[in-house]
């Protein structure tokens, strides 16, 4: 089975192909980040706009690069949510439309089983089951991963997710969107220990996580220090050893709850050299594997998606449903094993 996969749920055009035998054949990825840079944040309208533009040039191309004829697809994935409903959209229609010309199965993939999954697509894929952390723009969680479709959230953030911090905290200190990569590189020229800032939620019992009020720290550390460069790096370097200080330390603290088991780390702050730094150490302390995605796959990705997809288009039992169907909000834990069924939802009130 060859499945395309499609994600249009953010800032990123993806695009991949992947075959059940032979694994990623190909794939293509746009980035909108200069679009949405003079605006600080990604505008969602713009964002559709430019998915439309980009989806069928780069479908060409992966199909071009992987030498495949559009007949040889037998199933098409795209992200169904979470994310921007009119971004998810534009890949639900043009999934589904390319689909009933091909006359082929679709489904529509959970976001965040894509990035849980993604490391699967790497030489030595991490084995069941698994811790992960998952660490993007949108979302922090923790999350216990028996099996494929088998999640349960043990933490999450209550306000901003890590890289929304990021961003947020690189706008307050001058530096360009997207924020996570230029703070890393300021933060690598600061000294550790002149800001000591908070360790949100470390303190307290569970995994859950807070990053609103770190924001607020460094705030009062800007307006009350003089704007000089290396004061901004010091800044930097305090700010990023808090919110590495505090994933790791959550990290530590489930694994002890739930055993050893493999970590998987995803999302595009898994990019960042002092957690994977920190991490390692606390993988080699505990005995266990460590797992990334390749750097193109930490991010947001099509081929993360062609191979949840393929998962689940795999087994004979699951039905895809022919709606196009997009959803900003999908709780992670409602997903089910492919062929399981997931719960109806209660119809709505008058209906
Ligand atoms: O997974 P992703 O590409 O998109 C979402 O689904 O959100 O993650 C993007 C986030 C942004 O907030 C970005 O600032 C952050 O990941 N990021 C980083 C680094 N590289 C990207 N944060 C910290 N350090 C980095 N090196
Ligand atoms: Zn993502």
């Amino acid at each position: 089975m060859r499945v395309l996969g499609i994600e249009t749920s953010c800032d990123e055009t993806g695009v991949a192909l992947c075959d059940e035998r032979r694994g990623l054949l190909a794939h293509a990825l746009y980035s909108q980040v200069r679009l949405h840079a003079d605006f600080g944040g990604v505008v969602p309208e713009l964002a559709s706009r430019d998915h439309v533009r980009k989806l069928l040039p780069l479908v060409r191309e992966v199909l071009a690069e992987a030498g495949s004829p559009a007949g040889g697809v037998d199933g098409i994935a795209y992200t169904e949510g979470p994310g921007l409903v009119g971004a998810l959209l534009v890949g639900a229609a043009f999934a589904r439309g390319l689909a009933f010309a091909w006359d082929v199965p679709c489904v529509g993939v959970h976001h965040m089983e894509g990035h849980l999954l993604a490391p699967m697509l790497e030489p030595s894929p991490p084995t069941f089951p698994f811790l992960a952390l998952l660490v993007s723009g949108g979302h922090t969680m923790l999350v216990d991963v028996a099996g494929i479709g088998r999640y349960r959230v043990l933490g999450q953030t209550l306000d901003d997710a890590a890289g929304e911090a990021f961003d947020k905290t690189a706008k307050l200190l001058g530096l360009p969107y997207p924020g996570g990569p230029a703070l890393a590189k300021l933060a690598a020229q600061g000294c550790p220990g002149r800001f000591d800032f908070p360790r949100p939620m470390l303190g307290r019992p569970g995994l859950d996580f807070s990053f609103s009020g770190l924001k607020t720290a460094v705030l009062h550390a800007v307006r009350d220090h003089p704007e000089d460069p290396a004061t901004r790096a010091d800044i930097a370097r305090g700010f990023e050893d808090a919110v590495v200080a505090v994933l790791a330390g959550k990290c530590r603290r489930a694994l002890r709850e739930l055993g050893p088991r493999p970590l998987v780390v995803a999302g595009g702050v898994g990019a960042n050299a002092r957690l994977r730094e920190r991490l390692g150490g606390i993988a080699r302390e505990a005995g266990i594997s460590l797992h990334y995605p390749r750097p193109e796959f930490c991010t947001d990705n099509g081929a993360m998606i062609a191979y949840a997809g393929l998962l689940r288009l795999q087994d004979a039992a699951s039905e895809p449903r022919d709606a196009v169907t997009a959803r900003a909000r999908w709780p992670l834990e409602s997903l089910r094993p492919p062929g399981v069924p997931a719960p109806e939802s209660p119809p709505a009130a008058g209906s």
